[in-house]
Formats: structure tokens, C-alpha cells, sequence
């Protein structure tokens, strides 16, 4: 299976990964406009994977004055645990090396924690009851954060 990964996105592939967001994230998924109108913010970018002509998972961060924000990832359920997750966060980390990075992820969310952690994040606060879950009382945001990669010692 070849993955490639492209960030030169039109409406067409919006409109698809904006349905992968909405299935694998049921009360947090954006839709096509909301996804546009973030991505034309400045700063904005997206990052996503395609095999063949199917899109089938994106990271979209902001690139903010001292700091790079990851504002959501998503990866099509049939082609989780392919390692596309961990190819898209490694491309932003690289591109911006000097300046340390910052999330929220939902703390009823295990496997996005535990992709995080694996990449070198850490939890550092918590935002109380932050997601909407329907009937089930709402899940807590954890924030976290990962140093510059150029901080790194060299190996
Ligand atoms: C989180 C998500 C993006 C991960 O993408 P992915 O392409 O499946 O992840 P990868 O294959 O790159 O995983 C890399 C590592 O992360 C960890 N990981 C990923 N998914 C995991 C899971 N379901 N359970 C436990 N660990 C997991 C593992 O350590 C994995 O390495 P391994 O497969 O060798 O064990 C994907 O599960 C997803 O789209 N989830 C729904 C959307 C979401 O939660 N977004 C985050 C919002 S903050």
C-alpha cells in the first residue's frame, strides 16, 4: 500500500477528509466549512495522506508567534495503525523543529494520548468538562505539550 502525503489541497479533498473528521470523531468532527475557514486563517496549513486518489487522513496545525499548535488529526478508520497518524505529526515537527508544539486531546481518548506520548508529548494542564458526549457527562481536555526537536540532544 503506497501512502503519499500532499498538502496541496482543493475543495474535493476537503469535502473528503472533512467526512473522515466527522466518522472518527462523532461529537468533535468539523464539517467542510468549518474546516475551510480554519485552514483560511492565517497560518493555517494542512498536511494530508492519499492512497491513490483517496484521501485518507490529515493534520491540521497553526503556526503560531512562539509556538506551533496541532489542531486536530484524523486517520479513516480502515487505515488506522498504518503509522499515518505518526508520519503526519513527525512532518509538522520537522518543518517547524524550532518551536515547541501544544495540543488538547480528550482525556476519554486513549488511543490519540497514547500516539502523543509515543511522539514525545507530555500532559501539562486540564480543561474541566471541555468536550460535549451526548447523555455521557462531558470529557475533560488534557493539554499537551512537546519541546522543539531542535532541543533535542543529538544522539
Ligand atoms: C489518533 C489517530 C490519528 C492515530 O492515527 P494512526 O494512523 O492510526 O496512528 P499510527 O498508526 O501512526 O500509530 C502510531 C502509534 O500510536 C499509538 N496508537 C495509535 N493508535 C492507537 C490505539 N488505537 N491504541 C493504542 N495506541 C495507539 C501506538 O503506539 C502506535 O504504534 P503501534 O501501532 O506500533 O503500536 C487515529 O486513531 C484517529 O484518527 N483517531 C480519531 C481521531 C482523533 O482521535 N484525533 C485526535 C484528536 S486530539
Amino acid at each position: 500500500m503506497l501512502v503519499e502525503f500532499r498538502s496541496d489541497w482543493d475543495d474535493a479533498t476537503l469535502q473528503a477528509l472533512s467526512l473522515i473528521h466527522q466518522e472518527v470523531l462523532p461529537y468533535q468532527g468539523w464539517d467542510f466549512p468549518s474546516l475551510k475557514s480554519t485552514l483560511e486563517t492565517g497560518g493555517t496549513y494542512i498536511r494530508f495522506a492519499c492512497i491513490g486518489s483517496t484521501p485518507t487522513g490529515f493534520i491540521l496545525y497553526r503556526d503560531s508567534i512562539d509556538c506551533l499548535e496541532l489542531l486536530t488529526i484524523a486517520v479513516a478508520q480502515n487505515y488506522q495503525r498504518q503509522k499515518i497518524g505518526r508520519h503526519l505529526i513527525e512532518f509538522m515537527l520537522n518543518a517547524y523543529a524550532e518551536k515547541p508544539c501544544l495540543l488538547e486531546v480528550a482525556a476519554d481518548n486513549i488511543a490519540a494520548q497514547h500516539l502523543y506520548h509515543v511522539l514525545g508529548f507530555i500532559h501539562i494542564n486540564t480543561r474541566k468538562a471541555y468536550y460535549f458526549r451526548g447523555h455521557k457527562p462531558a470529557s475533560d481536555a488534557l493539554i499537551f505539550k512537546r519541546p522543539p526537536i531542535s532541543q533535542e540532544p543529538v544522539a
